[in-house]
C-alpha cells in the first residue's frame, strides 16, 4: 500500500530555481502548500512559495526543522549534498532518493551506472590524476571532451580537446580535479524523454523532445520530435529500464545523443524535471511538473499526451546586453507564451526565462519563438 499525500499537504522544494517556481505554483494550484529550501535568498521559487527558508545545505539543523514542516521533500537541483538529503529523510521521504541522485549527481559514477546495466553511452574514462587524465585520453582517442566529474551544468567545467598537448593546460585550469573523459561524437541530432515513475512503480513518459544547443546550453526544444520510429522507441525503452532500476519515484530526464552514424547513446540523467519539458506546459494534457507532484505525493500519473506542435526558446542574460529585453513586444504573438523566473542579474548564459509557442507544425512553433525572441531586442 502506497500512502497518498493529499492536495492540502505541504512539499518541500530543494533548491530555489526556476525549475522549483514552475513546480510550486503548479503544486499551489493543485492545492499544495510549498516551502523551498535554498541558500540564496529573495530565489525564483521562494517568490511563489508559502514558505522560503534560506540556510547552507551543509546547515543540517536548518534541514532538518525545515523537513519536519513538510510531507514530503523533493529536489529541483541535483548537487544538493548528500549529507542533506540524509539529514531530511528520517523527518519525511525524499523522491527521488538520495541513491538516485548520489548516481546523476557524479558524472563517472553515473556513466558507470549507465555502462554497467548495459545502457549504451559514449566511449568514456575517468581520471583523478594528470598521468589518468593523459592516458584516458589517448585510450579514446581525440577529439574528447573532459567533464569535471561533479558540479558541472549548461556546458561548464567542459573543455574540448583535440589535441594531447592540451591536456596539461586543461588540467591545471580545472584545478586538478577528478574528470571524466568522454570520446567527442559527432551529433546528428539530440534528444530528451521525460518520465515519471510512481510510487506504485508505474511509469508515464512525454514523446521525445528533440532539443538543439548553442554553446553546450539548451537553446530551442520542439515536440513531437522528427526522430525514427526505431529511435523513439528504444529511447523510451531506456528511460523506462533506468527508472526501474533505480527504483526512482519522481521524474527523471534522460539526455540522448543520436550520432551521425545514427547511434542512441544516453548522455546523461536529469534526477528531476528538465528544461526541455518546460514546453508541457502548454503543450500538454499534464505539465512535467504537475507530474512531478503527481508522483512523488502517490497519486496516479497525468496523461502525457501532446496536444499539439510545440516549441521552446530559452532566455538567456546575454539578451539583457542593451538593457531590459522588450517583453510587450513578446506579447503581441498571440500563440507565444513568456514565462520569466525573478532573477535580477541577468549574467550571461544565465537563465532568465523562456517562451513557449504552439503552432499547427513543429516548425511553425518554432518560427514563431524564433521570432518573439528576435522581437524583444527591438
Ligand atoms: N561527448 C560529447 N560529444 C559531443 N557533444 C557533447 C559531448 N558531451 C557534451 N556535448 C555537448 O555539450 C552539451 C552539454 O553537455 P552535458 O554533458 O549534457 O553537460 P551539462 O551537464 O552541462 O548539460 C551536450 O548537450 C552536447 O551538446
Ligand atoms: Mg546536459
Amino acid at each position: 500500500m502506497t500512502s497518498v499525500i493529499p492536495p492540502g499537504s505541504t512539499i518541500g522544494v530543494l533548491g530555489g530555481g526556476q525549475l522549483g517556481r514552475m513546480l510550486t505554483t503548479t503544486a499551489r494550484k493543485m492545492g499544495y502548500q510549498v516551502h523551498t529550501f535554498s541558500p540564496e535568498k529573495d530565489t525564483p521559487t521562494g517568490q511563489v512559495a508559502n514558505l522560503a527558508v534560506s540556510a547552507s545545505y551543509e546547515d543540517l539543523d536548518a534541514l532538518r526543522g525545515f523537513a519536519s514542516q513538510v510531507q514530503v521533500v523533493t529536489l529541483e537541483f541535483e548537487n544538493i549534498p548528500i549529507k542533506a538529503i540524509d539529514a531530511v529523510e528520517s523527518l519525511a521521504p525524499v523522491r527521488p532518493s538520495g541513491t538516485a541522485l548520489q548516481i546523476a549527481q557524479q558524472r563517472t559514477r553515473e556513466k558507470n551506472f549507465l555502462a554497467n546495466h548495459g545502457f549504451p553511452t559514449v566511449p568514456f574514462a575517468s581520471a583523478v590524476t594528470l598521468d589518468e587524465l593523459q592516458k584516458a585520453v589517448k585510450s579514446i582517442g581525440t577529439p574528447v571532451v573532459i567533464k569535471t566529474a561533479e558540479f558541472g551544468y549548461d556546458g561548464k567545467g567542459q573543455h574540448q580537446v583535440s589535441t594531447l598537448a592540451d591536456v596539461e593546460n586543461i588540467w591545471n585550469a580545472i584545478g586538478h580535479r577528478e574528470v571524466l573523459v568522454e570520446k567527442f561524437v559527432s551529433l546528428q541530432s539530440e534528444v530528451s524523454v521525460i518520465a515519471a515513475r510512481g510510487l506504485d512503480g508505474t511509469i508515464a513518459e512525454y514523446m521525445l523532445f528533440k532539443n538543439c544547443h548553442r554553446n553546450h546550453i539548451l537553446d530551442v526544444a520542439t515536440a513531437p520530435a522528427d526522430v525514427d520510429k526505431s529511435i523513439a522507441v528504444r529511447a523510451v525503452e531506456i528511460a523506462r529500464g533506468i527508472l526501474d532500476q533505480l527504483q526512482y519515484f519522481g521524474v527523471l530526464c534522460v539526455e540522448y545523443f543520436i550520432t551521425t552514424g545514427g547511434d542512441l547513446l544516453v548522455n546523461e540523467l536529469a534526477p528531476r524535471t528538465h528544461n526541455s519539458g518546460h514546453l508541457t506546459l502548454e503543450a500538454c494534457a499534464t505539465s512535467q511538473f504537475e507530474q512531478q507532484v503527481r508522483a512523488i505525493c502517490g497519486l496516479p500519473l497525468g496523461s502525457t499526451e501532446l496536444l499539439q506542435p510545440a516549441a521552446m526558446a530559452n532566455l538567456l542574460g546575454d539578451l539583457w546586453v542593451e538593457g531590459e529585453p522588450n517583453w510587450a513586444a513578446a506579447e503581441l504573438f498571440p500563440e507565444v507564451k513568456l514565462h520569466l523566473y525573478g532573477k535580477k542579474d541577468p549574467r550571461r548564459g544565465r537563465k532568465m526565462g523562456h517562451l513557449t509557442a504552439l503552432g499547427r507544425t513543429t516548425e511553425e512553433a518554432k518560427q514563431s519563438v524564433m521570432s518573439a525572441r528576435k522581437a524583444v531586442l527591438s
